[in-house]
Parts: C-alpha cells; structure tokens; sequence
C-alpha cells in the first residue's frame, strides 16, 4: 500500500481529523493516533513527519497531557499546531506562559516568508487562533517566523532539525493560507511525494480482498448508503459471486428508493453478486403498528432488522466473512476511548452476533467519508448514489412523528420527493447539508375547492452543516418553498398545510422525530 505517512498525534484539540483530511488532501497518507502512542511504535511505522495537534491544556499543567522529548531525537520532521507549538517550546526548553490577552478567531499574521513553511504565503496574512497561552521564548536553536499584534510567536522553527510549530490552526479553512502551509510541510520538509492517490487505494484493497478471501464466502448488509454501497461495489471487484449482499425494504425507505437499489445491485445492474431483496415492508408496519414513541419505534426497527438478516443468514449457512462499512472517523473515535461521541443508535448494532462467520472485513475503515465518495467514483458507482444525503437507519420510521402507517409513508415519500425535486431544480442541493420532508402527527382544517379538508400538516426541512454535531437552517428562497408547498398540497393526498422548520440544532436536532 502507500509508503508515505504522516502520524498526527492526538493532545485532544478538536480539530485533530481536520488536520488528517487536509494532509490526505495533499495526497499524503495520515494517521490519527492518541498521544499516549508509544515512541517505539511511532518509530516502526516510519513516517515522514509528525504533527502535534491541539488540545485545550496547558503545557505548565502537571496533569497535562505531554509526549517522550526523546521523539525529538528520532530524527523525523515534526509540526506543532496550537498547543502542540507550546508542546515544543516546553520540551525543548523555550517558554510557555498566560498571555496577557488571548486571542480568538481570524487574526492578521505577518509571516517570514524566508520559512519553508511559508513559501507563497502572503507577508500578512490572515489565520485563525484560538489560545489563551502562548510562547514567551522559542528554545535554543529556533528562531521566530511569525506573529501578530499581541502574539510576538505564532510561528517558530529550528530548520536544521525540521522542527516547525504555529501557534495558529493551518488546518481550518478561516487561515486563508492554511493548506499552502500542511502542504510545504509535508512535501517541502516532510520530503513526501504524494504517493496517496484514490485510484491506487482501490486498486490495492482489492488486491489484498482477493488474497485474504480466497475462495472463502462473503456477506453485506447491504442499506443503499454510501459505505455500504461502496463497500460492496469493492467487494463485487474483488471477489465477484463470492459475495453476497443481502438488502432489507423496511417499507420505510424514500420513494422509488428499495427499486433503485435493486437496479444498481440487483442481477440488471452492472455488477457480478448475489443480490437477495427481502421485501419485509408490512411486517414492519405490523411491528409499529400503535407505537408513538420515538425511541421505541428505533428500537423495533433495529431488532426487526436484526431478525430479518438472521432468518436470511440462516438460509445462507455459514459465511466465512462479514463486511462492515465501518469508516475512519468511527475507528479514530473508538481508538481514543470517545465511542460515546458516536451515536449508537446510528450504527447498525449487533448484526456479528446474529451471523456465523469467521472474521469481518473493513475495506473503509482508513478512509474519511470524503475519500469513501471518491473511491466510489473511481469504481464507477453512479453521483447520485455517491453523494446521496444521509439517511437514518431506522428510515422514514423516525420522521414520521406519532404512529406510523402505510398510509403516512406514503405521504412522507411523495411530500419528500417533490421536494427534493425542486430543491435540486433550484440547483440548491449541492449547497445544503441535509433537506426532507418529515411528517407531524397535526392534522387541521383545510378548505380545497368548496369543500372542507381536515389532514396532516407536512415540515419541511433544510439545514447547513459540516459535521452533522451542530446546524444551521438553510435560507431557501421563498418562491422555492411557494412552488413547493404548492405541489405538495396539489399533489399528495392527505396534506393539506407546509411548515418549514426553522429551528438550529442545538437545540433541536436534525432529523425531524
Ligand atoms: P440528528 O437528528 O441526531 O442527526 O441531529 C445527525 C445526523 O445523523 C443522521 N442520523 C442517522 N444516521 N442512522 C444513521 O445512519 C440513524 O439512526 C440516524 N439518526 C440520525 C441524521 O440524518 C443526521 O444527518
């Protein structure tokens, strides 16, 4: 695989993913590991550079989180970002104190751009801050390459030893230079090449699918989501009928949805598999049958999920692999002791117990969700599957508030496609984070024609996001939620009122449940 790595070590700055996206955006393989990695370890796995991420301590603190000064004798390049600076002032025997005023957000920096790190960087330019400490005295051997009004060393370095550190964030996007900077330091510094290309990822897993499989069976659970799908057109490469992937309709997906899953999967889709569509739409609806409470109609869904893929495994006999799309960000979590970050209920949980196999395959768990779209556009997966939105597990189940019937998905799926056929009309999709159409348990009085209605009101919602932890909602034009409103009163029976749902989250959340 990729030769070139970058570890990123982890002293709890909420920016630490960020900082290995944007390194792996300069084809450069990177790792995000905790602090706490042993030295030896970090010297097996030979990389190229080290960066020390930021975190919210000080390094004064007894009680804070520090690293082995030996890592600075092993003779690789490291970066220090935000706290990690303050980290290589500390150890190397510089100064770290309170400053006098901290500084937050965007920050005009006057950077020496006789640095390496700073080669094409504007003399002033803009970056982000965000620290209440900062170095007083750059150790021995280093000399000072930028600062601002009231930080006299956002930058220092010793380029003898590659030793680089920046009391700024480069790796958010309000440091308008930021990329220019990882970049100069992993191939200017770092010496890397740019051996991390998405084309030779796949190729290689699937190489390395072959070889571990064998002649071995394999089977996915299968939902029409990015992951799984990607997972299993790699598998499909890989292995061919060796695979099959098993595809549950809860009855509970968007319009046309479990159809056009089967038309890319199925035995008229392109691929080489085993296809099973398990059509399990009214015994779901038999399950939720008088369930109003959110919580309780996750949990049926999930367990119902669980016994449907059991009655199928059963009838597949013993496999010899399961695939899961598990993917970096939940490894990264895990690996920190974080999982409780992760949402539980948004993985599909105990699926292992469920099937008899001997070992589970991961062929996403390196890749951060970016890169799991560009691998599926380099096996050729079609854009609408690749940069489908999100969508919860437990599907429509959850946006329907109160019971749900066939009758309310119905409602929910056609409201949601007109919709989302006129937000993308508009040409608005690609900007937003995540719009449907959701349900409330309202029903009101309505006058259609001479004749009094009394029938569900339909929300709209729309929000702006980058992590899915915290959103905005999304200004959509007014004649867009007119023509809208207007289609979906006209078209779907049962409706006759449109909300759009204006509220953030927090405190709200997302999904409308
Ligand atoms: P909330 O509603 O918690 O959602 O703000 C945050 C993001 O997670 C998605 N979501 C789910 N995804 N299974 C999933 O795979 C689930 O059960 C689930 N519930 C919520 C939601 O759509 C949003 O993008």
């Amino acid at each position: 695989m990729q030769k070139e790595m970058i570890i990123v070590l982890d002293f709890g700055g909420q920016y630490n993913q960020l900082i290995a996206r944007r390194v792996r955006e300069c084809n450069v393989y990177a790792e995000v590991h905790p602090y706490t990695l042993d030295l030896e370890k970090i010297k097996a796995m030979n990389p190229k550079g080290i960066i020390f991420t930021g975190g919210p301590n000080s390094v004064y603190d007894p009680s804070s989180p520090i690293y082995d000064k030996a890592i600075f004798d092993i003779g690789v390049p490291i970066l220090g970002i935000c706290y990690g600076s303050q980290l290589v002032a500390h150890l190397l025997d510089g100064k770290v104190e309170t400053a006098p005023v901290s500084e937050y957000g965007y920050t005009e920096t006057t950077v020496d751009r006789s640095s390496i790190l700073f080669k094409d960087v504007e003399e002033k330019t803009i970056t982000w801050m965000s620290h209440t400490d900062y170095i007083s005295e750059v150790p021995e051997g280093f000399v000072r390459t930028a600062y601002t009004d009231v930080c006299p060393i956002a930058a220092m370095e010793c380029p003898e030893r590659k030793f680089y550190a920046t009391q700024f964030h480069p790796e958010v996007m309000h440091t308008k230079e930021g990329q220019k900077m990882l970049r100069n330091f992993v191939y200017d510094v770092c010496g890397c090449k740019g051996d991390w290309q998405m084309g030779s990822f796949v190729e290689e897993t699937i190489k390395s699918i072959r070889e571990k499989v064998g002649d071995g069976k394999v089977l996915c659970a299968l939902s029409g989501g990015v992951d799984s799908s990607v997972a299993a057109v790699l598998l499909s490469k890989a292995i061919g009928k060796q695979l099959t992937c098993v595809f549950v309709d809860h009855g509970l997906l968007r319009k046309n949805e479990g159809d056009e899953v089967e038309a890319v999967f199925g035995p008229e889709g392109p691929y080489e598999l085993n296809f099973i569509r398990v059509n399990a739409q009214q015994r779901y609806y038999d399950k939720l049958k008088g369930v109003t409470e959110p919580e309780e109609k996750r949990k049926i869904i999930g367990e119902e999920f669980i016994r449907v893929f059991e009655e199928e495994a059963k009838k597949i006999g013993s496999v010899d692999f399961l695939v899961q799309g598990t993917i970096y960000p939940d490894v990264i979590e895990s690996g920190l002791g974080k999982s409780a970050v992760i949402k539980s209920h948004h993985n599909v949980g105990g699926l292992p117990d469920v099937v008899d196999f001997k070992e589970i395959i991961e062929p996403l768990r390196m890749l951060f969700k970016d890169e799991v779209r560009k691998a599926g556009l380099e096996l050729g997966i079609p854009e609408y599957l690749v940069y489908r939105q999100p969508f919860p597990g437990p599907g429509l189940g959850i946006r329907i508030i109160g019971e749900v019937t066939e009758e309310k998905v119905r409602i929910v799926q056609d409201a949601d496609a007109i919709y989302r056929e006129e937000i993308a009309k508009a040409g608005l999709d690609k900007g937003l984070g995540q719009y449907f159409a959701g349900l409330t348990n309202m029903r009101s009085v309505g006058v259609m024609g001479d004749f009094r209605t009394y029938d569900y009101a339909v929300a709209l919602r729309a929000v702006n996001t980058s992590d899915f932890m915290t959103a905005e909602c999304a200004e959509i034009p007014y004649e867009v939620l007119f023509k809208v409103t207007s289609r979906i009163i006209n078209e779907v029976k049962g409706v006759n009122r449109v909300m759009y749902d204006l509220t953030s989250k927090p405190p709200g959340t997302i999904e409308f449940e």
